[in-house]
């Protein structure tokens, strides 16, 4: 069975994993670099560049030894080429390559993006293209129609913030720590999503894209109000994101025929925006799916299964293959 091996590294975790065509996960290995970053209370792009040179070749011998397997015994090297920061990137990079070279195996250069796309693939064996995809993550927030490997058409994008970095904006304006997601989400467990007044960008617009920059300012006047409580903040905070990321969704569906509706990115580690989308697609009649946890946060399994998905339709890279800082999935979408 073919095995793959990734490799990613272009933000704050550092992985290798070895996936199977046939989606066993033979290893996965990740190390996180939050308390290298937590003081700057943001990922320092040099920071997490040199985290990577360290941590990276540790992870690969780890990941073989997990698996029981020796480098010669894999079919391919995936790597992330990009997009991220820039840095990051090419440590994982150059060292697919190093590896590939060495043991005489192919390279793939994976987009980062790809790998979240795919991953709801690695999860559930049924879900057939083409499907929504709700990408939600650190950098992006995209809806895209998943027609194939490689074949994305994107119909709506962030005009400002992404989900993500809004849920880390708000964590850092209420001193909730780093990272901010899953600080903002356990606060919200204990506030009341109705108790502040928030906007919902965009909601019911005629046009098709995402915007959370007026979210964030609104929650800075809400906590330099002094009249609410954090936990109440975060809790309105997350259910006006919710409210917007479900009504951009819904109006797409109208648009595309679909197999499921998918979400997928760090975000998607959310429950209060998996439990929206998966009443949005039953209200629908879709399928719902969603990877693990686990799976939704930056790992290398997602690399090396899109890599295994890129494997099987022939799709490799020669050794120059650049890193990327920009690469968008959609070649017709200019951001
Ligand atoms: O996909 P990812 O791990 O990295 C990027 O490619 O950006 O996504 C990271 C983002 C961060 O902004 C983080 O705060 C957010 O996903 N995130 C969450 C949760 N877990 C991670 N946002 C909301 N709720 C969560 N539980
Ligand atoms: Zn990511």
């Amino acid at each position: 069975m073919t095995l793959i091996l990734g490799l990613e590294s272009s933000c704050d975790e550092t992985a290798a994993a070895l996936v199977t065509a046939d989606r066993a996960i033979r290893a996965h290995q990740l190390a996180g670099q939050e308390a290298d970053h937590r003081p700057f209370g943001g990922v320092v792009p040099e920071i997490a560049a040199r985290a990577h040179v360290e941590a990276l070749t540790p992870l690969v011998e780890a990941a073989l030894a997990e698996a029981g397997v020796s480098l010669a015994d894999v079919d391919a090297i995936a790597a992330t080429a990009g997009p991220g920061l820039i840095g990051g990137v090419m440590v994982g990079l150059v060292t697919g390559k190093a590896l590939a070279l060495a043991a005489g195996k192919p390279l793939i250069a994976v987009n980062h993006l790809e790998g979240h796309a795919l991953s709801p693939r690695l999860a559930d064996p049924d879900l057939a293209f083409p499907y929504l995809l709700l990408l939600v993550s650190g950098g992006h927030c995209q809806l895209l129609l998943v027609e194939g490997v490689g074949q994305y058409r994107r119909l709506a994008t962030t005009i400002d913030d992404a989900a993500g970095e809004a849920f880390d904006k708000t964590a850092k304006l209420l001193g909730l720590g780093f990272p901010g997601g899953p600080a903002v989400e356990k606060a919200a467990l204990a506030g009341d999503p109705k108790a502040v007044p928030l906007p919902r960008p965009l909601v019911g617009s005629g046009e098709p894209h995402f915007s959370f920059a007026g979210l964030k300012s609104a929650v800075l006047r809400a906590r330099d109000s002094g009249l609410y409580k954090a936990e109440d903040i975060a809790a309105s905070f997350q259910q006006a994101v919710v409210d917007c990321l479900i009504d951009r969704t819904r109006r797409q569906l109208a648009n595309v025929e679909a197999s499921a509706l998918v979400v997928a990115g760090g975000v998607a580690a959310n429950k209060a925006v998996r439990g929206a989308l998966e009443a949005l697609a039953a209200d629908h009649g879709l399928r719902f799916v969603a990877p693990p946890q686990w799976l939704c946060t930056d790992n290398a399994a997602m690399i090396a299964w899109a890599g295994a998905e890129r494997y099987k339709a022939g799709l490799f890279d020669d050794l120059d293959a650049p890193a990327r800082a920009r690469w968008p999935l959609d070649p017709n979408a200019e951001k």
